[in-house]
């Protein structure tokens, strides 16, 4: 059997992309840094740009950084990985192409048992004609006893659960749902792991942790960016299908789910698949769209979407959307969840917010009984980024003859407490699992098409019914009407 320090072949289909650039080729290169990579292991870059191996080792190293070997030794091993890069130029749709790719593997590989790992950077248009090259060129080991064949697949994994069941029907003709890693970058980030050592690891939270004391539920996903050149691929997706259907609700089903048995990649995806099941599909009179026009913030003049030029001038595509969904299981039932993401907003933040319900018969009401003057309710707020931060606000007496009391932080920022540290870049942890065959971090079929049969419905309504999006300027907090369907639900701002 292959093991983890067997010799391996990265491919990574797309190479000349930002994010085969700007992600993948650091992450590759902090885990060589960090020892994590085997020693015998090649990157092969394919694309449709023609360049010769220097200058793709040029266009790699522009991304690379020093923040695990500071110091003198960085540029000997920024060589040292840079002279293990190689590029190939082809068609993602043509097989000669990828038997060339697999000619130049074969050489590049010494010897008998070299595992492969495909990397899929590349438009969700080119998917399935690049799967099938792969496949059809021989580079697929499909034998247990081969060495290990995987493929990493980025979002957006289809439109809608019919077309992501057809595409994850193709893609199985040439992998195996085992060989199949469908990447949600989110996952790998350092506080949505913590998310279930939180939950599970701590008996203060979980038995507080249902309806009968938690009031509601908000996950905030802003943005404080255009869409920055992306805004061809983004017109065909929109915000629900870009961020909202996958990075939101994993945040959520990872938020909300019940405690796997035990941490077995299959016990704690069937956990999710459970939760999702349970999600009432979102609804379009429970859901408000926006889309950010132009807008000034610092004196700086930013364009609206409709005037990036690779978005039609009559796009209704929204950056913006807010939703409230309900989860429909005995621990969460009568709970609002609002999921609110949002590109050309004033703030770059994602953070869960979860708001427990008054105490009841509270002594420190004043006068009596009256709610108004009593104290405010806790709140747990996780701050995935910027500043990773775990806050809880509680209700403290202020030091004094008088009893004041104002509500204050118990805070756990990352930024303090593990100064001493470098935060991985989620990149790097999923890279790594991939090449370890963790699955755990990886979206399963099922997981799909349960996080589909959530937001289909919903976006279909929305593009039937040519629902127009909300205009809201650059650098704003977003329409109004977001906040106003969060306090239908009880649901105060921030
Ligand atoms: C991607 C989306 O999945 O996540 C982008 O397609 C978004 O639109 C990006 O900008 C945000 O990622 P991060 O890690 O910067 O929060």
């Amino acid at each position: 059997m292959p093991s983890a320090s067997d010799p391996v072949t990265i491919v990574v289909i797309g190479a000349s992309g930002d994010l085969a650039r700007k992600k993948i080729f650091p992450a590759l290169f902090a885990l060589y840094a960090q020892g994590f990579l085997p020693p015998d292991f090649r990157i092969v870059g394919f694309a449709r740009s023609a360049m010769d191996h220097p200058t793709f080792r040029t266009r790699i190293m522009e991304h690379l950084t020093c923040r695990y070997v500071p110091g003198e030794r960085c540029a000997d091993r920024m060589q040292e990985f840079l002279s293990r890069c190689w590029y190939r130029v082809g068609d993602y749709g043509s097989m000669d192409a990828f038997l060339g790719l697999y000619e130049m593997i074969r050489e590049l590989e010494a010897g008998p048992v070299t595992n492969r790992l495909f990397y899929l950077a590349i438009p969700p248009s080119v998917f399935l004609s690049t799967a099938r090259s792969i496949g059809n060129a021989g580079l697929v080991a499909c034998e247990a006893s081969s060495p290990w064949s995987r493929v990493v697949i980025e979002k957006p994994f289809g439109n809608d659960r019919e077309s992501s069941d057809l595409l994850v029907q193709e893609l199985g003709h040439v992998f195996t749902e085992d060989q199949t890693y469908r990447i949600d970058h989110y996952l790998g980030k350092e506080m949505i792991q913590n998310l279930m050592v939180l939950r599970f690891a701590n008996q203060v939270f979980e038995p507080l942790w249902n309806r009968r004391y938690i009031d509601h539920v908000s996950i905030t996903w802003a943005e404080n960016l255009t869409t920055e050149g992306r805004g061809g691929y983004f017109d065909g997706f929109g915000i629900i299908r870009d961020v909202m259907q996958n990075h939101l609700l994993q945040m959520l089903a990872l938020a909300t789910m019940e405690c796997p048995a035990d941490l077995n990649p299959t016990h704690v995806r069937d956990a999710k698949v459970q939760l999702l099941k349970a999600i009432e599909p979102a609804s379009i009179d429970r859901a408000v769209f926006g889309q950010y026009g132009p807008g000034q913030v610092d004196g700086r003049a930013f364009l609206g979407y409709r005037d990036d030029p690779t978005v039609p001038p009559v796009s209704r595509t929204p950056t913006y959307a807010a939703v409230v969904l309900h989860i429909h299981n005995e621990r969460w039932k009568g709970v609002p969840f609002f999921l609110c993401a949002g590109k050309g907003l004033s703030v770059r933040r994602t953070e869960i917010r979860i708001r427990y319900k008054v105490v009841k018969n509270n002594p420190f009401c004043r006068p009596l009984n009256c709610p108004s003057a009593c104290p405010p309710a806790n709140e747990l707020v996780i701050r995935v980024q910027p500043d990773e931060a775990v806050i809880l606000k509680v209700v403290n007496k202020v030091p004094g003859l008088e009893l004041t009391m104002e509500p204050q932080a118990l805070d756990l920022l990352y930024h303090d407490t593990f100064h001493q540290l470098l935060i991985p870049d989620a990149y790097e942890r999923l890279l790594l699992d991939v090449l370890q065959g963790d699955r755990s971090l990886f979206i399963r079929r099922d997981e799909l098409a349960a996080a589909w049969d959530v937001f289909t419905p919903l976006l279909h309504a929305m593009e039937t019914q040519t629902v127009e999006p909300i205009h809201y300027a650059f650098g704003s907090d977003g329409p109004p009407e977001g906040l106003a369907l969060a306090e239908q639900f009880g649901i105060g701002p921030a």
